[in-house]
């Protein structure tokens, strides 16, 4: 399946679908990055995955760039587009663009939390729980169809850093999961639901 994942920073998702998935099944065809900065581009290049940048700066609105990126995008031919840690609002016509291959990973139970600062969000509310969701990106920031979650404990005394981390150690896991499912078939956006093997 040939895929394309989008980042903006350190990209440890990045890794794990480097690590977990064969190339068989996610064939990584292209990195790109609205940040030079991102840690994660040199994750690519070491695993020899192409990669590109495509900075917001260069561009005067949202709509312009989404536009550049589409085609970017595009000229992968890409069956799956990854966000991983892509840190842009997109718009509703890139969005619909990619309806129904378009996966996201969000560090909260949605519908929980949408937008940043999630783990700061749950300490302060005292839950007891926290977590992350692999979801299908529809116009709605952090408002597709939720795909799976993972769940972690909120402990005492934690810190912002130390949530943070034990979420996204289950992110390492689970989003490689999700994907896997798609490219074998069995994940699909049906009528606005996440399907598994035809069924919400
Ligand atoms: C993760 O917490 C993910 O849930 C969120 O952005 C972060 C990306 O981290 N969407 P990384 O760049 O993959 O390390």
């Amino acid at each position: 399946c040939r895929t394309v994942i989008l980042i903006s920073g350190s990209g440890s998702n990045l890794q794990s679908f480097i690590d977990r998935l064969h190339p068989d099944q996610a064939n990584i065809v292209a990195v790109i990055s609205n940040r030079a900065d991102a840690f994660g581009l040199q994750r690519a290049a070491r695993a020899d995955i192409a990669t590109a940048i495509l900075s917001h700066r260069d561009f005067p609105d949202r709509v312009s760039y989404d536009q550049a990126l589409a085609e970017l995008i595009d000229s992968y031919q890409p069956e799956l587009v990854i966000l991983a840690g892509f840190m842009r609002i997109l718009t509703p016509g890139f969005v619909a663009r990619y309806e129904g291959r378009l996966l996201n990973i969000h560090p909260s139970l949605l519908p929980k939390y949408t937008g940043l600062h999630t783990h700061q969000r749950a300490l302060e509310a005292g839950d007891s729980e926290h977590g992350a969701t692999v979801h299908f990106v529809t116009e709605e920031l952090d408002g597709g169809p939720a795909i799976m979650q993972s769940h972690v404990p909120v402990l005492p005394d934690d810190s912002v850093e130390a949530l943070a981390e034990r979420v996204r150690q289950t992110e390492h896991s689970l989003y490689p999961l999700a994907a896997s499912l798609y490219i074998k078939g069995r994940l699909r956006l049906i009528d606005g639901r996440a399907c598994l093997d035809g069924a919400p």
